[in-house]
């Protein structure tokens, strides 16, 4: 389904993405980990065109990316909650989650993200600005399954957001999942990660280092201490 292979991403001198391999199939569920700085978010916005490869090829269903536009590719059914949210402070509730729809409301599919998230439903005319973390991130979520992705990209989807809408969100992201939509996380809380996805691919460096199903991870406290930095 998505498939990278030897991707390369150079910024000015520096030489972030150094060959990065990786593969997501239909429906699974795989994270990406690893310290900060490592390359998680620059490979998210590699596949989405948002950072220019220098080698390498990214394929979604067996569409080449690189001949895409970045505006293109969501609508070839890949969905992408960036780290940060990425929401219209100044638009509603609204009309933030309709932003991907070209002007057309799809009113069926807007009841499924209100069931999902109905707190979103609840704040519908309210300014983007005034949502809280959680509720912006849900947003951000919401406006990704209004164009029905076949794969959605989450990049740190709980960072910075209140204990009470985190069980939540997490809750929401294995839902889309068992609906059958495949996900890949970037997620900085391993043990999350590991429950969520039974794919698991660690970066180090610009290149992934390891990659296995959750479970041999658990089996492996070493790997995940020395790429991770953490005992299980
Ligand atoms: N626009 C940029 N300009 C310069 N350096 C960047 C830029 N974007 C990312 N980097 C660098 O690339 C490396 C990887 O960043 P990033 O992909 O954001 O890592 P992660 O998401 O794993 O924390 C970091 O060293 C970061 O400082
Ligand atoms: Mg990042």
């Amino acid at each position: 389904m998505l498939n990278l292979r030897d991707v390369h991403v150079h910024i000015g001198k520096l030489h972030i993405l150094q060959g990065v391999n990786m593969e997501v199939k239909p429906g699974e569920s795989a994270a990406l980990l690893g310290r900060n700085g490592v390359g998680k978010t620059t490979t998210l916005r590699a596949i989405m065109g948002l950072a220019a490869r220098s080698r390498g090829s990214i394929e979604f269903d067996n569409v080449d990316l690189g001949t895409c536009p970045p505006y293109k590719i969501s609508s070839h059914g890949i969905g992408y909650v960036p780290q940060g949210r990425g929401i219209f402070p100044n638009l509603t509730v609204l009309e933030n989650l309709n932003i991907g729809m070209s002007g057309k409301r799809d009113s069926e599919r807007e009841e499924y993200v209100f069931a999902c998230f109905p707190r979103l439903k609840e704040r519908l005319k309210q300014f983007g600005s005034t949502l809280s973390g959680g509720e912006q991130q849900m947003l951000a979520i919401g406006r990704c399954l209004m164009m029905r992705p076949k794969l959605i990209i989450f990049d740190e989807p709980t960072e910075g957001i209140m204990p009470k809408l985190v069980s939540q969100i997490r809750r929401e992201i294995y839902r889309i999942n068992q609906a059958g939509v495949s996900v890949l996380l970037v997620e900085q809380n391993v043990e999350t990660a590991l429950k969520l996805c039974p794919r698991v691919f660690l970066m180090e460096k610009g290149t992934i280092v390891y990659s296995g199903t959750s479970h041999e991870l658990k089996s492996q406290p070493e790997i995940v201490h020395r790429y991770l930095g953490l005992t299980q």
